[in-house]
């Protein structure tokens, strides 16, 4: 596949999926560390920034690059080659520092997360015009996928990045936000494939208590200098940890200074 068809395929189906965006001997040891750090999380030995279904059962570990952990494989991987290749024709190589995170299944039962678009703090009830103003801003921000095992647990609804929700789609957006979505398709993964997606797609997750799931979720954004400070992201304030700039690769500092200059702690 050529980068126009990548751009191509992420323009109009929301998504698309590789074969070559990390190295084998960084795939093995990304498994090695992922297992390594839920096992840690699991046992509360660490707990730098958990998403918990309940207590002591994980569906989303951040804080991959603190020391804590003592597994510099994570940042080391969010700035290699065959991630770089990717993202730069998209955003291009001035960046501010992006993110990797594990998302992980509880084992104590099948929990998922229901439909929705990545919008955060953006309107999710907005009229047309506002919707479609928010869907076409230019982009600033790419993020994937990274299954360290087969993954089939991300349903999304490929083209709805770029247009308005149906009535049937909103009522499922802000209903019974785990029933069947027209048009939905389940992204199927294979260990070491990466699917780069747009977040502005309607999507879900769903997870198996018994089905292993262990992918990185990667994100890198563009270097806005002019951008204005915000408090801090609660997800990322671990961040502002003096010892986590001291901990990542010198290569990610500026980043890592990028980043940091636009918290408002
Ligand atoms: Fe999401």
């Amino acid at each position: 596949m050529s980068t126009n068809e990548q751009q191509e395929l992420y323009k109009t189906q929301g998504y698309f999926i590789v074969d070559d965006a990390v190295e084998p001997e960084m795939f093995d040891s990304l498994l090695a560390a992922a297992r390594r750090v839920k096992q840690k999380v699991r046992s509360g030995e660490v707990d730098v920034y958990t998403h918990w279904t309940d207590p002591g059962e994980p569906w989303a570990i951040r804080g991959l690059f603190a020391p804590e952990f003592e597994e510099p494989v994570f940042a080391e991987y969010l700035m290699s080659d065959p991630v770089m290749g990717y993202v730069e024709p998209f955003i291009g190589s001035e960046l501010q520092l992006g993110s990797v995170m594990i998302f992980t299944n509880p084992y104590h039962k099948d929990s998922g997360i229901g439909w929705h678009r990545d919008f955060g703090k953006l309107p999710r009830d907005a009229s047309p015009e506002v919707e479609l103003e928010i869907l076409n801003r230019p982009m600033t921000r790419l993020k994937w996928h990274l299954p360290l095992v087969d993954d089939s647990c991300l349903l999304l609804v490929p083209g709805s990045h770029c247009r308005y929700r149906t009535d049937e789609e909103q009522a499922i957006l802000r209903g019974d936000r785990e029933s069947e979505m027209p048009g939905q398709k389940v992204i199927e993964l294979k260990a070491g494939q990466t699917c780069f997606w747009h977040g502005y797609t309607m999507h879900r997750g769903i997870y198996k208590k018994d089905v292993e799931r262990l992918t990185l979720a990667g994100n890198w954004s563009k270097y806005q200098p002019d951008a204005e400070p915000e408090e801090v992201d609660p997800r990322h304030r671990w961040q502002l940890a003096g010892d986590v700039r001291d901990a990542l690769p010198e290569d990610l500092h500026v980043a890592y200074d990028r980043w940091r200059a636009l918290q408002v702690d």
